[in-house]
């Protein structure tokens, strides 16, 4: 533990579970002193800082006193309603479960994709000692700790991938529109292209291995079976024929390659919105992570369903 100081202004950034190591990298680059730790939450001076491992942050958070139970609540119903605890420092779990229980109760319901509404904005909050809050009520993500549940399929996808893609489409409020034309990269066995031809979009799902028969045979699907590397602009989306709406990739392969494929696709100016994971065998690169994030309007994101591997969004700037 970090004790945050009186009068902090500043940011904290939840690491994800596991990914501490990664955060606080990202953090010491951009010369970020952590002032405050409890737990996996890091609070760093200033603004909002771009990094990509955490998966909540803490936008404005303070220090409040909370000399009871009853204080602290009220205290946090005073700034906004709906509000979620963080529980690293030990002794103080039963307390804080006691705030949140005078607290607005937080749906604990799943989510369905797509979501049928916006969901409403989440504050986090942790005790710090027995008589002092440190709330946050904006934060970057509408989940408790940063972590979308999603409602599960059994059946329909042949792999838990689809979670991920999920997540990532409602995290960036977008996906594909019945009809739109979307290029897919490593689909099979065919998580990403169940989700995908589910919202009714026109999907061309290269992988070397077949997809699912199930998802192979759904509307909307043509599977392509060779080298996804293979799909290049000038062959998919050649002048003359209508740009790609969308680009998606869950590709294994080296970060370098598919940062080179993205990079042609940019460039090319034919495709619309790309959502690629970006997987590390090993140590993170920061070079290829940092390539990555350069591309204006991109969002580099380590989701709640990643694992180690970063998610890129990126989208036209003049769509933005
Ligand atoms: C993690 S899996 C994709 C899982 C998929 N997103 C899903 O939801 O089921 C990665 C896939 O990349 C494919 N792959 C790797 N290199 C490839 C290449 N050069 N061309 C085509 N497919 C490739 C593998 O065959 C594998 O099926």
């Amino acid at each position: 533990v970090i004790v945050l100081p009186q009068g902090f202004e500043g940011c904290g950034y939840l690491a994800a579970e596991g990914f501490e190591a990664q955060l606080e990298h990202e953090l010491a680059a951009l010369e970020a002193p952590v002032v405050g730790k409890y737990g996996r939450l890091y609070f760093a001076p200033g603004p909002e800082l771009p990094v990509a491992w955490a998966q909540n942050v803490w936008k404005n958070p303070r220090r409040l006193a909370a000399p009871s139970i009853g204080a602290a609540a009220k205290a946090l119903r005073a700034l906004q309603r709906g509000w979620w605890p963080y529980m690293p420092v030990e002794g103080l779990a039963r307390r804080t479960k006691l705030v949140q229980e005078e607290l607005p109760h937080v749906s604990a319901k799943e989510l369905e994709f797509p979501p049928a509404q916006t969901v409403p904005p989440l504050g986090a909050y942790l005790l710090i000692d027995q008589g002092t809050l440190v709330a946050s009520p904006a934060c970057s993500s509408a989940f408790p700790d940063g972590v979308p549940r999603f409602r599960e399929f059994k059946e329909g996808p042949p792999s838990r991938a689809y979670l991920k893609l999920f997540e990532a489409l409602t995290v960036l409020g977008r996906w594909p529109q019945p009809g739109e034309r979307v290029l897919e990269l490593g689909a099979a066995p065919g998580g990403w292209t169940w989700v995908l031809a589910r919202l009714g979009a026109d999907v061309t799902a290269y992988d070397r291995a077949p997809l699912a028969p199930h998802v192979d045979a759904m509307p909307g699907v043509h599977a392509v079976k060779g080298d996804a590397f293979a799909a290049r602009p000038d062959r998919v989306a050649p002048p003359g024929a209508p740009p790609l709406a969308w680009l998606v990739s869950d590709i294994i392969c080296y970060p370098e390659k598919l940062y080179g494929f993205v990079k042609e696709w940019i460039e090319s100016g034919r495709v619309e919105t790309i959502v690629v994971t970006v997987k590390f065998q090993g140590e993170t690169q920061w070079s290829i992570v940092q390539a990555f994030a350069a591309f204006p309007g991109a969002r580099l994101m380590h989701l709640f369903h990643n694992k180690h591997e970063l998610t890129f969004a990126w989208r036209r700037p003049d769509e933005a």
